[in-house]
């Protein structure tokens, strides 16, 4: 049999199965979609969001790409988190990074990976920032570890530097931004960082969104 006719019968299967609980499951969840939680994650097989936290269809808004970066000049994530917060009013954004990442350990080598080397580019800066501590560790898997979750913490820095997160605090005190890694060797999420809605960043990020001080 064809590898790809495998996820067709199993699509078939999940039909099934999910009819089996509830007659009705497709046309409920046909018409709208009311998430409330956002999930950037990273794009490796190993680490389905879904599966991982046992959430159902429905649950989840997903954005994922390599190494889960939030790069702020990336369309295609702001557009996912914009509609997110803004349309769908999500209550929770989640970076989720995972050990043994390969983005992670590739940004740590001197690997030329072609267009790739453009976006590792952002975990290198957040290796040359953090050069002294990651450096103090010379055991090489525990500092891939430290660097996973460094990388998690900036994308939740970077998340916070949106205009998009903090229009929403501003306006409406959500959502909640949580730094998590997933163990690939244990199946087990760690939360790492968290942001809510009060929380001061360096000045330089900070948004005003009342026009009267907005100094022009
Ligand atoms: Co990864």
């Amino acid at each position: 049999m064809d590898s790809h006719k495998k996820l067709l019968l199993g699509n078939k299967a999940w039909v099934e199965e999910k009819l089996g609980v509830n007659p009705r499951f497709f046309e409920d969840s046909a018409t709208v979609q009311r998430p409330e939680f956002m999930w950037i994650g990273c794009s490796d097989s190993r680490v389905p969001a879904e599966d991982v936290t046992g959430a159902e269809a429905g649950e989840l808004f997903v954005h994922r790409n390599i190494a889960n970066l939030v790069v702020h000049t990336d369309f295609n994530m702001l557009s996912v988190l914009q509609y997110a917060v803004e349309v769908l009013k999500v209550k929770h954004v989640i970076v989720c990074g995972h050990y043994n990442c390969g983005g992670v350990r590739n940004a740590m080598t001197r690997y030329d990976l072609g267009l790739i080397n453009k976006w590792l580019r952002h975990i290198k800066d957040v290796y040359r920032m953090n050069k002294r501590e990651l450096e103090s560790i010379a055991d090489e898997q525990l500092r891939w570890d430290r660097l996973v979750e460094m990388n998690v913490t900036e994308q939740v820095q970077n998340l916070a530097q949106t205009s998009i997160i903090q229009k929403a605090w501003h306006a409406e005190q959500r959502p909640i931004v949580h730094g998590w890694v997933y163990d690939l060797r244990t199946g087990y999420v760690k939360e790492i960082a968290c942001m809510h809605p009060n929380s001061q960043l360096d000045d330089i990020y900070m948004f005003d969104f009342e026009p009267d001080k907005s100094g022009r």
